[in-house]
């Protein structure tokens, strides 16, 4: 240390002292190394070249959608049952086995659309991820607060978010571009209703339900299946905010929805859901109006009753939002035993799109980070190097043998639970169509009628004032769509717009569109 240095130890400081990442000690952490005071700055300058270098590469890329969110732990606990019955009669999952069993878990809340830094207060699915960390490595659980989604082919889903994500001249989200994308996808109705009521602003992240929404399946010890819907029910109770209450929150906070949470953990009030289950037999079920395996559509509560169980209690906030909040990951295909994907279109594209990205945003080695470790078991695999490797994942005896099948050492196969058939037969032909029983209005115009009076009024203005933004077309059609959803929701946007049935009966249905009698019905009441 020069005489004229500004900084140093002062005597009887006794707080660590700081380093680089090689271990060597920093001893002016103020001043460059330079040719006399006033510079030039030497370039074998060591200590400031890493610190700077590594500031230079502080960001990954944050994810492509969900982007802002807040990660909590705790744990899910069992109820052993399923109604009457013991929960092993559907499924052989371990988790779910014993009453009152305990698995810990990490619960990652989010926006959609907005970047890393985005306003919490958004119009906007919320994402509601779990990460089970179970006895039979992880189960990840990556569901919505909406219970349906605005696609239901994997094949649309870059559409839908550019639709939704800013216009790439103008960098603002744009009405014009969200409709005129929505009104030609029929099957965006459900979810339209939702996001535009009051249900699409959250109060905050407590105060929400979550749901799987794509269906899987659950197996038993037999190999037979089920289908099956999750749905997670706060004991907080739900509450949403119109836009007058989130342009007043958002004033004050971007972040409020994430405050909210880490301080109610802090506070020792620990926030709890409740989860239900839905199930099916495992078939296409043809008395049904709609597919089964259709994740616009909720599944009728009187006909599949939501039965509690189990529930998950969140009690622990992060310490670095990065760590464990940026890097943790989730994925549709993060299973384990008694538990499958089922072949709901969505879900088999979500599998491959989420590990893909999280090589990409994380890196080949993410799932090494101890956010992401498997830890309720140990990791073996044969998988080497690449970058940012961590450690060797566990080998057998013999340490050069990272290839299987040896007879010289290494890992070996397990055994199948039980047996590696399961589920009924499917026979077709490779073929690109729509599924069947699209049924596209239906369920939306129920959501409609079940809200309350104040609701309807919200969702209507909130149409109106944002179609209004859009061209003629969009406008017309929009309203053709409403007035199929309901007689009451299409007049009342109608009106808003200037837009009578009269102006829309002329519509064509769209190309290739599926429309059930009684949507035909209401065409013909038009005219
Ligand atoms: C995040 C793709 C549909 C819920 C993501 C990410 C991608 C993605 C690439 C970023 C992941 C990351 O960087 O770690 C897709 C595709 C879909 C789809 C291709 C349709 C084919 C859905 C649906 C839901 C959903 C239907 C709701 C049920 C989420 C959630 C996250 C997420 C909650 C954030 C996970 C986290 O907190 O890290 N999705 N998604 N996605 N997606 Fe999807």
């Amino acid at each position: 240390m020069t005489a004229d240095s500004s900084s140093g130890a002062q005597p009887g400081d006794n707080r660590p002292v700081l380093t680089n990442r090689q271990g060597h000690p920093v001893y002016d952490n103020q001043n460059q190394r330079t040719v006399g005071a006033r510079g030039p700055a030497t370039l074998e300058n060591y200590q400031f070249l890493e610190k700077i270098s590594h500031f230079d590469r502080e960001r990954i890329p944050e994810r492509v959608v969900h982007a802002r969110g807040v990660t909590s732990y705790g744990f899910f606990e069992s109820y052993g049952t399923w109604g009457d019955e013991p929960i092993s009669t559907f499924t052989r999952a371990k988790l779910f086995q014993e009453r009152g069993k305990r698995t810990p878990v990490a619960l990652r809340f989010s926006t959609v659309i907005g970047g890393r830094d985005s306003s919490e207060t958004a119009r906007d699915p919320r994402g509601f991820a779990i990460k089970f960390y179970t006895e039979d490595g992880n189960w990840d659980l990556v569901g919505n607060n909406l219970a349906v989604f605005f696609i239901r082919d994997a094949i649309k889903f870059p559409d839908v978010i550019h639709s939704l994500k800013p216009d790439p001249v103008t960098f603002r989200q744009e009405p014009a571009r969200i409709f005129d994308f929505m009104s030609q996808t029929p099957e965006s109705m459900h979810m339209l209703v939702n996001v535009f009521s009051p249900r699409g602003i959250p109060a905050d992240y407590r105060h929400m339900q979550g749901f799987g929404v794509n269906t899987y399946k659950w197996v038993n010890q037999a190999g037979d299946t089920k289908l099956v819907k999750y749905h997670w029910m706060p004991k907080q109770g739900v509450r949403s905010m119109t836009e007058d209450d989130a342009a007043a929150v958002q004033a004050g906070d971007l972040g409020h929805a994430t405050k909210d949470l880490h301080d109610a953990i802090n506070r020792g009030d620990f926030p709890e859901w409740e989860l239900l289950v839905q199930l099916m037999d495992d078939n296409d079920h043809p008395e049904l109006d709609f597919d089964p395996l259709d994740d616009t559509k909720v599944w009728p509560e009187n006909d599949f009753p939501a039965l509690p169980v189990g529930r998950i209690v969140l009690d622990r906030n992060v310490e670095n939002n990065f760590a464990e909040n940026e890097q943790i990951s989730f994925g549709t295909g993060v299973l384990v035993d008694g538990l499958d994907f089922s072949d709901d279109k969505m879900l088999v594209g979500r599998t491959f799109s989420y590990s893909d990205t999280q090589r990409h945003r994380v890196g080949p080695n993410y799932l090494q980070l101890p956010v992401n470790q498997a830890m309720g078991t140990r990791v073996r695999t044969n998988q080497r190097d690449g970058q940012m490797v961590y450690y060797v994942d566990s080998v057998g005896e013999n340490p050069h043998v990272n290839y299987e099948p040896s007879i010289t050492g290494g890992l070996r196969e397990g055994h199948y639970p039980t047996h590696d058939e399961q589920g009924p037969e499917i026979r077709g032909r490779l073929t690109r169509q729509r599924i069947p029983r699209a049924n596209d209005y239906k369920q939306a115009g129920q959501r409609y009628m079940l809200m309350q009076d104040w609701e309807r009024g919200d969702l209507v203005r909130n149409f109106i004032d944002l179609i209004s933004q859009c061209a003629r077309p969009v406008q017309e059609r929009m309203v053709w769509h409403f007035l199929l959803v309901e007689d009451d929701l299409g007049l009342r946007v109608g009106e808003g717009l200037g837009i009578s049935p009269d102006d829309v009966k002329q519509l064509d249905p769209l190309p290739g569109q599926d429309l059930t009698d009684e949507d035909r019905q209401r065409l013909q009441n038009l005219g």
